[in-house]
Order: structure tokens, then C-alpha cells, then sequence
């Protein structure tokens, strides 16, 4: 009897399965694994660089051995290693092309931290898009960018490549860069999951410690909004977080990204992050390294060849199953038929689309909107027309085709940049003024103050001076991390100078972190920051000086007045102590004075908390003044709208940025003083009032809490039932008088 229910049993779910509709995407790749060899499923998660591989890339390609090229240039040489992919292999399955397309591939954009200060999502999308048509054209499929790492510390080099400090701005720049990317048939891939940016110091690669209920409310939610924005790839991390580093992580790569989340994007390693478990000192030998990764689903191995050289081993010795691999390989072949690789593996050779006109339009865009004024005592823009003018160009980023493109441009062309001195010239052919140029320093670490006597003899005979400095190219990313976040070099020396001679100074830092300009700034007429802006960054920002173009940047991250504020950032807790103003600094405390006379609050004996410039600051050739917010109800069960009245007051037409920031008062755990819920950027001509409107959902105010309980503990994502405020603001300091409302 029991037989007979269970052959019963059987036959019902024989019928179910031949009855359920297969989804015919998965019916290939099911078909095609199971005409795989162990060593073609192995092959295709090996990902090899061909530039750093000693093993001829030909005889491995056509055994079936390569899931993926990366680094290889030129759409001649990549349809040659396809074609051994797909017409001399076995099987025929194509590579996978990647390439670190960060921002831009020939026409470079501003760094992703100039992108965040645009605050313009639809802009980094055009962007994306432009970027991926270029890219293709090439014979690029995988983009290994957005890297949507949050970042609180300007000294960590790769600050440059991410969208600042906010974990929402960063998740609506990162899911516009997917859906750019992918709406054009390349693939995006997310990184570095997770907790990277919150390296001990900002030194690259170092250990980090980060809580779950922060991992989960600041670091992740941009990995989750990218995903669900259809990101087909997702990157590891090098870093170890809590003693445990990403491609070893179970619970990040498993629990998190497959069973929480569902997703089933690839998920590649960094560059040897897999045997890199060794050197961390978790792994005993690269055996044990590819073990581990394989048992934590690292699915694809970027250059590390832990995957080629032992999980056959691993696989005969019994201590894997077939069926990890099989999942793995599952991802590889999913993404390359959703690229539709299979179909259309080839590039056509003959058609690179590069610098069309359209895309010289958006980078222009991008340029203007990532500057941000952060100081203008009236001397900006420049009123050329008026009367003959001479304008001294000058500093050491001023004419610097290869730095003004910032980091990870591996096929950018400096031959075809424009810097400021180029564009300055170009408009003085049919402008009403003179441009004079003296770099004084030929380089931002050049400490040879020669130049600069030069550059101050020029400054004399000028009517403004236009001080481009900043950091050149390779003192941010990847492993350049600072300890020192002032200008380089003599730049600092060279500033004092130029001021000492009267003449007005408008400094335009062009930089790929922000940098503790304060001293400088105090002293300049103007400061314009325009982070590295790539292929185009002289004409921007000339359109930018001219008036051709208003300013409309905003910070995307925290400036610190000295680098020992750092990590600083805005939606930081207040303390039990928080800092009362003004704070007894160093050299105001009285000689011998007792223990408690200073006080007992939470500041720096030399500065109070406040930084340089807050979040979401910038400023405009015009004004703006902000009305009173609105809100629908003043008690929130499912969500509320608030709307706010932004009148220009000034004379320029011009975009602003509006911000929604909230504040819970009290509750399960200590919240933070602010924190970014919306961004709107609106064109408002001169003189005219727009009203911005933003829906807020009682979900958005959830955040994630943490229970511990005899030594067990429980995370759960749920919104307190108590009393919040917002505002409406032009950056996120409370300037407009908050509105109360309570949450049911
Ligand atoms: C290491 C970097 O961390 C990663 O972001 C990059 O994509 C890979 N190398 C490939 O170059």
C-alpha cells in the first residue's frame, strides 16, 4: 500500500513538472549544462585578464577553459578570441567581454562623485546610455561599474568612484547608471559587495567592522536598488568584514543576495579576492581558498585561478558537490543568453560610435552640473562683455590633458580632452578679453616655487585670476588613499601668492576627493569645485565661469575643515553630548585650568563638529528662498505628501536642488539627526515660484533593529510609532523650520 502511494506520489509530480510551462531561457541553459564536461563548467567560471595571464589565452579560449575576457582592446582583437569561443570550442558558448567602464569609455565623463553632485538621475542615466553605446560598439558586454559604495572618508582613494556619502543618493545614481547600461545591451555590474568603503584609516583593502543593523541600513540598500533595477552582475569585495572576507561570505552571497533578496545576478569576485583568502589569513593554502569561495557561492573567478587549478580536486576528493557547480555555471550562461551573446556574439568592426554630437552635448551637461560653487563674493560669473578684460589662467591643472580625466580611464584618449586653458582660449577669440597663462606649478605635487614668481608676475597685469589646482589623476582610486587631504605640492604656497597681489582669485579645484581647502578658500573670491571632468571638464567649466551655464551642483559627500574630522558625515547620531556652540578650542583654554572647566561635549579641541561644507551644499548665480512645507496629514499610516513653494529670487534662471530631510525625535534606537528622503532638481527662471512635491512612505522611515536575546540575535526592518519632523531644504542643514508629524 505504502508502495503504491509512493509510486502515486510520483507519477503526480512527473505530470506537475511536464505540465508547468518552462520558462524557455532556463530550458536552454539546463540544456546546454547538461552537455558540459566538469572542465567546460569550470572554464566558464574562470574570468581571465590575457594582459597579466603568463598561459597562452588561444589553446585555453578553444579548450572550453574561459568564461570571460576582460582587457582586451579593440573590437579586431575581441572578435578574434570570440571566434575560437564559438567556432573552435567544443560547445560553442561565447565570452563574456568586460571591461572597467567607470565613467565613460573613449569620451570620459566627471568621476562618479562629480556625477552625485549633479543630484540629476536622469542626466547619469544619458549618461550610462551614451557610455554603453560607445562601449559595445567596441565589443564590450560587461561594465564592471556602478560601484555603489557609501562612502564617510574622504581619504579612501575610491571615494572618486562612487556617489558620495548618502546611502539614498547613491542608491538612485546607481540604479540610474543599471538601467542606462542595460538599456542599451550592456551589462552592469555592482560593486563592491559589501562594506568596502568603511575601511579602518580609508586604507584601501583594510579590515573593516560594520554592525548588521548598519550594514543593512546604510551599505547595502544601494546594492538592493541596483539589483532591483535589473543589475545582471555583482561584484565582491577585497575587504574582510567582522573577520570575514566577502568572497568567503555565506551569509552575504547566499542568505542575503540568493534567499532574501531572490536574486540571480552573476556574482564574479574582484581581481584574486578569491585567493586572496590566503594573505587575509583565513584560507591555510589557494586549495582551501577555492573551497571556501565555492561553499560561499563566489560564482565566477576574476583572475585568480583558484577555480581552474582545484575544484576538480576538490570535486573528486568528495568535498564539493557537482551541483554547486552547476548553479554557478547556471548565473554564467543566464547572463551571456540575456545579453543574447549566443545570437549576435560578434562586434561589428567598422562602426565605433564615439564623440557623436549628442553625447559631446551631455558631457558638456555633466560637466556644468557636477561643479559646485561653493564660495562666490560676487566676482563670478565674469562680465566679459563690459570692458576689455585680462584674465590670468594658471595652476597646475590648468592645461593637463591626461589628469582632468581622473581615475580608471583605461580607454579614455587625453588627445582628444579640452582643458580650461583651451576653452578659455577658444572663447577669447571672440570675446572681449585677454587670456594670459603661467601654470606656475607643472604639476598639483610639483614643489618647485619657481613657476610660481612666474605665474605672480603674470597675475600682475591681470584683472582676475583663474587658480586651477587640485590632485592629478592617480592620488585617487584604487589603493590611493591620502593621510593628508590638503592641496598637494607647493599649490598651497602658490595660492597665498596669487592673493598677495591683490587681484581677485577664483580657485577651481579639480580633484578626485574633497579636499581640506579651507585656509585657501577663505582667501579666494570664488570657489568653484569640479572634482575631474573628464574629456570635456576645460569647456564646462569655462560656460560655467563665462555664465554661459549656472551652477547647480550640491555635495554628494561631507567637506571636512582638517582631515582629523574625518570619518564626517551628515546624518551622523547627536550624542548624549552633542558639541555646543562655540566650544573651548586649544588655544582659548586658560594655562592650569581644572579637569571639568571645558566642558564635557562631543568635539575636537581644535574645531567644533561642523564641517567645511555640509551635504547638499551649493551654491547659484542666483537665489532661492523656500517657502514652508505642506504636509497632507500630520499623522503618517501609509504615507504622506509634502509639497514646498521655492521662489527665485534672483536674477538668473537656474536649477536647484530641493531636498527632503526627516528627523525621528525617539524610539527603539538612537536615529540620526537627518537624513536624506528625497531630492528634486527644478529649473525655476528668474523670478518665478515652482512648488516640489514628494511622496513619503511610511516605509521609507523604517530602519532596521537589532534584538539580542541569550546570546541569539534577530534583525528585523520595521518603522518606530512615534514623533519625526522633515523639511524642505537647499542642503541639509535645517534651514527652514521643520514641520512635526507622527507616524501611527
Ligand atoms: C579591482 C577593483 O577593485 C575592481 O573595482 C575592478 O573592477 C577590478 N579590479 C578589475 O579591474
Amino acid at each position: 500500500m505504502k508502495h503504491r502511494i509512493a509510486i502515486s506520489t510520483l507519477m503526480v509530480g512527473v505530470l506537475f513538472l511536464a505540465c508547468t510551462p518552462k520558462n524557455p531561457e532556463e530550458e536552454k541553459i539546463e540544456n546546454l549544462l547538461s552537455q558540459m564536461t566538469i572542465e567546460e563548467k569550470i572554464g566558464q567560471m574562470n574570468q581571465l585578464d590575457p594582459s597579466w595571464d603568463a598561459e597562452p589565452k588561444e589553446q585555453l579560449i578553444k579548450e572550453g577553459k574561459v568564461g570571460s575576457i576582460f582587457n582586451v582592446v579593440g573590437a579586431k582583437e575581441i572578435n578574434r578570441l570570440q571566434r575560437m569561443a564559438v567556432e573552435e570550442s567544443r560547445l560553442g558558448i561565447p565570452l563574456l567581454v568586460a571591461r572597467d567602464v567607470i565613467h565613460g569609455y573613449e569620451t570620459i565623463y566627471p568621476i562618479p562623485l562629480g556625477q552625485g553632485a549633479t543630484w540629476n538621475t536622469a542626466l547619469v542615466e544619458r549618461a550610462a546610455q551614451l557610455t554603453a553605446q560607445e562601449a559595445t560598439s567596441f565589443g564590450i558586454h560587461w561594465a564592471f561599474s556602478p560601484m555603489v559604495d557609501v562612502a564617510h572618508d574622504p581619504r579612501w582613494g575610491r571615494v572618486a568612484e562612487g556617489y558620495g556619502e548618502d546611502s539614498y543618493l547613491t542608491s538612485r545614481m546607481g540604479a540610474a547608471v543599471v538601467r542606462g547600461y542595460q538599456s542599451e545591451g550592456m551589462a552592469a555590474c555592482v560593486k563592491h559587495f559589501a562594506g568596502y568603503s568603511v575601511s579602518e584609516g580609508g586604507r584601501d583593502y583594510n579590515t573593516t567592522w560594520i554592525p548588521e543593523v548598519q550594514l543593512r541600513d546604510i551599505y547595502l540598500p544601494p546594492f538592493k536598488a541596483a539589483l532591483d533595477a535589473g543589475a545582471m552582475s555583482i561584484m565582491c569585495s577585497f575587504n574582510d568584514m567582522n573577520g570575514l572576507p566577502s568572497s568567503a561570505n555565506h551569509h552575504l552571497n547566499v542568505d542575503l543576495l540568493r534567499t532574501e533578496w531572490h536574486s540571480d545576478a552573476l556574482l564574479v569576485s574582484d581581481w584574486g579576492s578569491g585567493s586572496d583568502l590566503v594573505p587575509h589569513g583565513l584560507a591555510a593554502n589557494k586549495k582551501d581558498a577555492a573551497l571556501r569561495c565555492i561553499n560561499a557561492r563566489m560564482e565566477m573567478d576574476m583572475q585568480g585561478n583558484i577555480y581552474t587549478d582545484y575544484l576538480k580536486e576538490l570535486l573528486d576528493e568528495g568535498k564539493i558537490k557537482e551541483s554547486q557547480i552547476d548553479e554557478c555555471v547556471r548565473s554564467i550562461l543566464r547572463m551571456k543568453f540575456r545579453l543574447g551573446l549566443f545570437e549576435n556574439p560578434y562586434v561589428d568592426e567598422e562602426n565605433p560610435k564615439k564623440y557623436t554630437p549628442e553625447e559631446i552635448a551631455i558631457v558638456d551637461q555633466a560637466v556644468e552640473e557636477s561643479a559646485i560653487l561653493l564660495k562666490n563674493d560676487g566676482v563670478l560669473p565674469l562680465t566679459l562683455d563690459k570692458k576689455q578684460q585680462t584674465i590670468l589662467v594658471c595652476g597646475p591643472m590648468a592645461d593637463q590633458k591626461k589628469e582632468q580625466l581622473g581615475t580608471w580611464v583605461f580607454d579614455g584618449k587625453p588627445e582628444y580632452s579640452v582643458t580650461p586653458l583651451m576653452a578659455f582660449n577658444e572663447l577669447a577669440q571672440s570675446g572681449n578679453f585677454k587670456v594670459l597663462y603661467e601654470p606656475g606649478l607643472s604639476f598639483s605635487r610639483d614643489k618647485n616655487s619657481k613657476g610660481i614668481n612666474k605665474a605672480v608676475t603674470q597675475a600682475k597685469k591681470a584683472d582676475v585670476i583663474l587658480y586651477f589646482c587640485g590632485e592629478e589623476a592617480i592620488l585617487s582610486g584604487e589603493a590611493r588613499c591620502r593621510a593628508n587631504l590638503n592641496l598637494p605640492g607647493a599649490q598651497c604656497e602658490m595660492m597665498d601668492a596669487l592673493v598677495a597681489t591683490g587681484k581677485p582669485v577664483v580657485m577651481i579645484v579639480m580633484a578626485g576627493r574633497p579636499l581640506t581647502i579651507g585656509a585657501q578658500a577663505e582667501k579666494a573670491a570664488a570657489v568653484l569645485y569640479a572634482f575631474h571632468g573628464g574629456t570635456r571638464a576645460g569647456v564646462g567649466l569655462a560656460n560655467l565661469i563665462t555664465g554661459k551655464a549656472v551652477p547647480s551642483g550640491k555635495t554628494p559627500i561631507t567637506f571636512p575643515k582638517m582631515v582629523g574630522q574625518v570619518p564626517l558625515y551628515y546624518n551622523r547620531h547627536n550624542t548624549g553630548r552633542p558639541s555646543y556652540a562655540p566650544p573651548m578650542l586649544i588655544d582659548s583654554i586658560p594655562i592650569g585650568c581644572p579637569q571639568f572647566s571645558i566642558g564635557q561635549s562631543s568635539y575636537w579641541l581644535e574645531t567644533p563638529t561642523e564641517p567645511l561644507y555640509p551635504f547638499g551644499f551649493g551654491l547659484s548665480y542666483t537665489t532661492f528662498e523656500y517657502g514652508e512645507p505642506q504636509i497632507s496629514q500630520t499623522e503618517l499610516a501609509d504615507s504622506i505628501i509634502v509639497s514646498c513653494e521655492i521662489t527665485n529670487t534672483g536674477s538668473k534662471d537656474a536649477f536647484e536642488v530641493a531636498q527632503l530631510y526627516t528627523h525621528q525625535l525617539y524610539g527603539d534606537l538612537v536615529r540620526p539627526i537627518c537624513e536624506l528622503k528625497g531630492f528634486q532638481k527644478i529649473f525655476i527662471p528668474a523670478g518665478e515660484k515652482k512648488e516640489v512635491q514628494f511622496t513619503l512612505h511610511k516605509s521609507d522611515l523604517g530602519y532596521w533593529h537589532e534584538q539580542k536575546h541569550n546570546c541569539e540575535s534577530r534583525v528585523w526592518f520595521a518603522t518606530d510609532p512615534v514623533d519625526f519632523e522633515l523639511w524642505v531644504s537647499p542642503d541639509s542643514r535645517r534651514l527652514t523650520k521643520p514641520i512635526a508629524f507622527k507616524v501611527k
